[in-house]
């Protein structure tokens, strides 16, 4: 027999519950949720993608240079030449106005993946603007403990071309990177939360030198497809800003090129903006921060790319799609030197506390696997 008391208590749990109204979720395809049934249809993107642009899930090229397009999109805003009548920011302008906005040779190395993705925004009539975020986030969080990219969808697909000269180049000054991204709202310190991307970046056209390698055995010469910014380049970690501060000594290819500068391990590409902001004194210390703890790496990391993607855009118009992109799965190491390094290789630049000690992955130097 139940006590009056035990009943009483059931009877006020259940009249609570009852008076909570239930978060009211869309139901969409599968049987998923979300909470806005505007969101559905990404749904049905993400299916198509997962299977059909990224092969089945995977942190390939196309999922790294999905997220290199945000970027490239979203930074082409400048407030003043947009009251000037100019286009710009994440309007998809760069997939609607290929044919202008690839004669900027800061693009090169993008058509490929813009003329992958153009099908499948024209498929799900979803905007230009719209789909490169979603697959820059989606792509993203494929990659071995990626971020949570938000995701906000709503933007009309009517665009202009941006202007040239917006996108910030390897070989700029980190004064002018500086300026450039500044002008579009973002404070210094971002530019180094922004390069987070970087962890799992690798480069095809700055120099297409460094991806031909002698294969060991037949000493035959191979043209592999990419050269990667640090060792870990499918893991979303902090090995890019461990990576990037061990001395440069050698290049992958032959001989250095405009935007490259000296690589410090056999297969490793280094670009000259990463090498001069991971040591440039204003920012040097916030670089070295992002290995000191990666859940504030992860989280300056995901509100900075938010920021790229309301460039031009007012959030409160847009309506938040976030619950569709996928959480990433996987785990990642914490940082390390590569095999054959030593504290003695890393050239330290904040002045105001100690680089962290790190260890060596045991063995010798040894090349690194291009992407
Ligand atoms: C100072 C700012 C930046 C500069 C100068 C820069 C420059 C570059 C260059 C030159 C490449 C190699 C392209 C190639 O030769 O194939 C590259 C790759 C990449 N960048 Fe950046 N980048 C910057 C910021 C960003 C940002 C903010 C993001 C994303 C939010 C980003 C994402 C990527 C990714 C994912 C790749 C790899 C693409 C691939 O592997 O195909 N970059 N970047």
């Amino acid at each position: 027999m139940l006590s009056k008391a035990f009943l009483y208590l059931i009877i006020l749990a259940v009249s609570v519950t009852a008076a909570i109204p239930p978060t009211k979720r869309a139901t969409c395809s599968g049987g998923r949720t979300t909470a806005n049934k505007a969101c559905c249809v990404w749904f049905d993107v993400l299916d198509d993608i997962q299977e059909n642009l990224f092969s089945g899930g995977d942190c390939g090229d196309e999922a790294r240079e999905s997220l290199r397009l945000i970027f490239h999109d979203a930074i082409a805003w400048s407030p003043a030449l947009i009251a000037l009548g100019q286009g710009g920011g994440a309007d998809g302008s760069i997939m609607a106005h290929t044919d202008v906005e690839m004669q900027d040779p800061v693009n090169n190395g993008l058509d490929e993946i813009i003329e992958a993705q153009r099908p499948f925004a024209l498929k799900h009539k979803v905007s230009f603007g719209d789909f490169i975020q979603f697959a820059g986030a989606v792509g993203v969080a494929n990659c071995n403990g990626g971020p949570q990219i938000q995701f906000f969808a709503g933007r009309s697909n009517e665009s202009r071309p941006a202007p040239p000269g917006l996108v910030p180049q390897p070989t700029d000054s980190v004064a002018e990177i500086l300026l450039r991204i500044g002008d579009a709202g973002f404070l210094p310190v971002q530019l180094v939360w922004m390069l987070v991307s970087h962890t799992i970046a690798s480069q095809k056209t700055t120099d297409p030198c460094s991806i031909r390698r002698m294969t060991e055995g037949t000493g035959k010469m191979v043209v592999f497809k990419r050269a990667p910014f640090d060792s870990t380049p499918k893991d979303f970690d902090a090995q890019f800003f461990v990576e990037t501060m061990l001395k440069g000594t050698f290049t992958p290819g032959q001989g250095l090129h405009s935007g490259e500068a000296l690589s410090p391990y056999p297969g490793e590409f280094r670009l000259q903006s990463d090498a001069r902001i991971s040591r440039d004194g204003l920012l040097a210390c916030e670089w070295q921060d992002m290995i000191m703890d990666r859940g504030n790496m992860l989280q300056k990391f995901e509100l900075t790319v938010l920021q790229l993607s309301l460039l031009g855009f007012d959030q409160s118009m847009l309506t938040d799609c976030s619950d569709v992109i996928p959480i990433a799965t996987g785990t990642v190491a914490d940082p390390f030197l590569p095999a054959g390094m030593s504290m003695d290789d890393i050239e330290a630049s904040c002045i105001i506390s100690p680089f962290p000690s790190l260890s060596a992955v045991p063995g010798p130097v040894t090349s690194l696997s291009p992407v």
